[in-house]
């Protein structure tokens, strides 16, 4: 993955992603930080996937129904796929070029830990899949919730209260720590765009950890686009 030359980089925003299993507290870490980022004057777009678009948000609802599972893999891959795309051209690219921080609570490395690998998408469909999809819109940075799945599970089970498990959140456990894993095996393949976060610990000293990689990364970029000249 060329990580210092993708199209992101020549965007002036700022464009984070936040990975990890159900219940690692993806969506409370990023309104933190986005709260954090809009009192010192940020613009935010916060957001989602799959989802995140009235188009995609239908795709999510079918997809997390668990109707699409019947069609197998490839489909499923394809539907969040044709959702990012909508997605990335109607929120993200729209949002960066008006030099807000996107703050996105998963993305294409859900698609390949949950797709790809065990769970039956070959890595070179899986990698040309995501190459059409993205067309070279990567993020900047990576947040990994790391979890272990039975505790992450709890916490989502909390959450949920009454209501029924999603297709994902209702599969066995050795899956999710399979996918675990796989999020894992990202961060090692990529460490200057992932950072691993212990999300097992208090919120606060998660947000505090994560707002001063973000904020770093952030300060870094801008420096890198002013000493560049204009962008
Ligand atoms: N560090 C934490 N310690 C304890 N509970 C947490 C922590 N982070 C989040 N939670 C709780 O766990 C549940 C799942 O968190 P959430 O942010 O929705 O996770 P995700 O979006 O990754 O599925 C929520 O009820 C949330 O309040
Ligand atoms: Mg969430």
């Amino acid at each position: 993955m060329m990580e210092a030359s993708n199209a992101i980089g020549r965007q002036p925003g700022f464009f984070v992603t936040f990975e990890g299993g159900e219940g690692s507290g993806k969506t409370t870490q990023i309104s933190r930080l986005a709260a954090y980022l809009r009192s010192q004057g940020e613009s935010v777009c916060q957001t989602r996937e799959p989802g995140g678009t009235p188009a995609a948000d239908v795709l999510r609802d079918i997809i997390l129904s668990g109707r699409v599972k019947e069609l197998g893999v490839e489909t499923e891959a394809l539907l969040f796929a044709a959702a990012r795309r909508d997605h990335i051209e109607g929120v993200i690219l729209p949002a960066l070029s008006r030099q807000e921080v996107v703050l996105c609570d998963r993305f294409h490395d859900s698609t390949r830990v949950y797709q790809g690998s065990k769970a039956g998408l070959e890595a070179s469909t899986l990698s040309v899949i995501e190459a059409a999809t993205l067309d070279g819109v990567l993020p900047d940075m990576t947040v990994i919730l790391d979890i272990p799945a039975v505790k992450g599970l709890e916490r989502a089970a909390l959450r949920r209260g009454q209501e029924k498990a999603d297709r994902f959140e209702s599969e066995g456990i050795e899956l999710h720590e399979q996918r675990r894993a796989a999020f894992l095996a990202i961060a090692a393949r990529e460490p200057h765009r992932c950072m691993v976060v212990d999300a097992t610990r208090d919120m606060n000293s998660i947000e505090a950890e994560i707002r001063a990689i973000v904020l770093e990364r952030l300060a870094r970029k801008r420096r890198g686009s002013t000493a560049g000249g204009p962008v």
